[in-house]
């Protein structure tokens, strides 16, 4: 902090938006809210209305700490701790890809599967992350037990103590595993849900300053991107049993492809389903 100081709510929140604007943060005006609201312990909307207020120097610290944090360009859920996901309370730290809205609606598309097979559900949710896709699941489907996989330990830490914080730790199942080792045994999920890496090498640098502070394990998708997505495709009929479902979240232009893995894999009724914004984003298909 430096300069002449405000005092107020409004006068903090000016400050840490031009000074976020200055450091090229996107939407620096609602990042600002958010970090006051959180600094000050209250909703976004009551943190505006507090403009008059005086804040504490105990406030005034704990918000200029995130204001700098996000003027590095730390990504506003990393600073905050946590992310709205699916009407869940997901905490998310630099070892896990912070939740996006699009994938609450693969939980959707993958809560409509399983209920259409009109039994209590095995889900494995490969490469969990911070447990947000097996947490929401298993909060939607009160029946379904949920494996929620990944290779990363601190990935599985997080999305143990997030299934607990949401009260579904008896059945969400944390397991570590590699999707890269095919499976063994007698295939025993009902359902298989995924939101893997599938960001192109070459194009993970590219990306905004924000997602590079998310782990390269959790976006880059090897050289074409379909690392991943091919090797789930493959491994399905391993995993999912006959007449289960598995649903799939990949990225822009990688329909066709994702089509074509899941046809090889031996899978039928392939069918791709577009998200909110109009884009191709899931791929649904019968084991
Ligand atoms: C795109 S993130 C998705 C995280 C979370 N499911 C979500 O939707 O927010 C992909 C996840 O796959 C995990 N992953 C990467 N390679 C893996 C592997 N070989 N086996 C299992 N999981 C892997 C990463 O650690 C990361 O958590």
């Amino acid at each position: 902090m430096s300069g002449s100081e405000p005092t107020t709510a409004a006068g903090w929140l000016a400050k840490a938006e031009a000074f976020l604007a200055e450091k090229g943060v996107p939407e620096a005006s609602v990042n600002a809210e958010f970090l006051l609201a959180e600094a000050l312990g209250v909703g976004r909307g009551q943190a505006k209305a507090e403009g008059t207020r005086t804040l504490t120097r105990k406030e005034t610290l704990r918000f200029w700490e995130t204001v700098k944090s996000r003027g590095r360009r730390i990504p506003l859920a990393y600073v905050l701790g946590w992310q709205p996901f699916a009407g869940c309370r997901i905490e998310v730290d630099d070892s896990v890809l912070i939740p996006r809205p699009e994938t609450e609606e693969l939980v959707e598309l993958a809560a409509r599967e399983a209920e259409s097979l009109g039994r209590p559900v095995h889900i494995v949710d490969v490469g969990t992350g911070s447990g947000c896709v097996a947490i929401a699941l298993a909060r939607r489907l009160p029946d379904a037990v949920v494996y929620a996989t990944d290779v990363s330990s601190s990935a599985l830490r997080l999305a143990e103590s997030n299934a607990m914080a949401n009260h579904v730790s008896r059945r969400v199942k944390v397991l570590k595993e590699d999707l890269f080792k095919p499976h063994s045994g007698a295939p025993w999920a009902d359902v298989a849900v995924s939101n893997p890496p599938y960001i192109p090498s070459a194009e993970v640098d590219r990306l905004e300053p924000e997602v590079l502070k998310e782990p390269r394990l959790a976006l880059d998708g090897g050289k074409d991107g379909l690392l991943h997505l091919r090797a789930i495709a493959g491994d399905a009929k391993r995993l999912v049993k006959p007449g289960g479902r598995v649903l799939l979240e990949f990225g822009a232009g990688q329909a066709a492809d994702v089509r074509a893995l899941l046809v090889k894999g031996g899978l039928s009724a392939v069918r791709i389903v577009k998200d909110a914004q109009g884009m191709d984003r899931f791929a649904a298909a019968t084991v």
